[in-house]
């Protein structure tokens, strides 16, 4: 998905130029003012150019995303979708804090139409055409089944990258690499702290959907809705187990 635009720089020059193309889904009027917001505040890490090489982003794993190549992790859209606009804006909102600290600072001053205008820039360099519809997680059954949740936990392979107390030393752990080739280790679920948010419907969709550029799979592809849930159900009762 690398998009026709990939580049900043050019951006800002076609600023004018893209307001007349076929933008399909993507408001025009919001590219330019992106832009120059982007250039401020995400460059230094995002890059000039919008590849994840800014001046910082050598300082963090993972990297800075390389928004060019087009996966999102946080996405609450079918598997191997886009994102939606709102997916962007709740990002770059709240920042991106895991069970191993914060990557990236949150940025809770802008306001409606200034986040939207960084997510169409994002949305335009990424590819996108037009954003997907979201899918919503179906409701939260009132009775959790912990003890399905545990043998899936197994089943689909979840302890071999997690590990069996889901501390992110599962035996493949080591061995993991993201879109970059840089190691990436997987999510330390005691913490109770995940990037894409802590809500159970949160934890829900990134199972479902995966999270695009890692090796974390995307399980709404063969495992039902309800699997999901047990499974994000005993992934929650491993939280503050330290
Ligand atoms: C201090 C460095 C830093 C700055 C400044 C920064 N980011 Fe990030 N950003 C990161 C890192 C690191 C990641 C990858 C985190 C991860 O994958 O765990 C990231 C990831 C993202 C993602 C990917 C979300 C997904 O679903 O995969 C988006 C979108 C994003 N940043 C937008 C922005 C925007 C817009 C700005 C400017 C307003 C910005 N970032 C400024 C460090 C930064
Ligand atoms: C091949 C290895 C692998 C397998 C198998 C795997 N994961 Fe992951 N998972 C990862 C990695 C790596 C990350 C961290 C990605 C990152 O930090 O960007 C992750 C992150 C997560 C997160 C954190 C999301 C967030 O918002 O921070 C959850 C929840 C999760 N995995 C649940 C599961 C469950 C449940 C299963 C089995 C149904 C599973 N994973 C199977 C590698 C794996």
């Amino acid at each position: 998905m690398v998009g026709k635009l990939a580049s900043i720089a050019l951006l800002a020059l076609a600023a004018e130029q893209v307001a007349g193309a076929d933008l399909i889904g993507l408001d025009p009027s919001l590219i330019s003012e992106g832009t120059t917001l982007y250039l401020e505040h995400c460059s230094v890490c995002h890059g000039r150019e919008a590849d994840g090489k800014g001046p910082l982003a050598s300082g963090f794993t993972p990297s800075p995303r390389d928004f060019t190549k087009g996966n999102f992790k946080f996405r609450s859209t079918k598997v191997g979708e886009a994102p939606t606009q709102a997916d962007l804006t709740k990002t770059i909102k709240n920042g991106i804090t895991g069970s191993y600290g914060q990557s990236m600072p949150a940025f809770d001053f802008f306001t409606d139409r200034e986040l939207a205008a960084l997510a169409e820039v994002i949305g335009l360099v990424a590819g996108i055409k037009e954003y997907a519809t979201p899918v919503a997680p179906p409701p939260r059954p009132r009775r959790a089944n912990i003890a399905k949740g545990k043998a899936l936990f197994q089943e689909l392979l979840c302890a071999r990258c997690h590990g069996d107390k889901g501390d992110g030393q599962g035996v493949l752990a080591a061995t993991l690499k993201d879109e970059s080739g840089k190691s990436i280790r997987p999510a330390d679920f005691r913490k109770g702290q995940f990037k894409g948010g802590n809500a159970p419907e949160d934890i829900w969709m990134r199972i479902y959907a995966g999270l695009d550029g890692t090796p974390m799979p995307a399980f709404g592809r063969n495992t039902s809705a309800a699997d999901i849930w047990a499974v994000t159900e005993y992934v929650m009762t491993l939280s503050n187990k330290e």
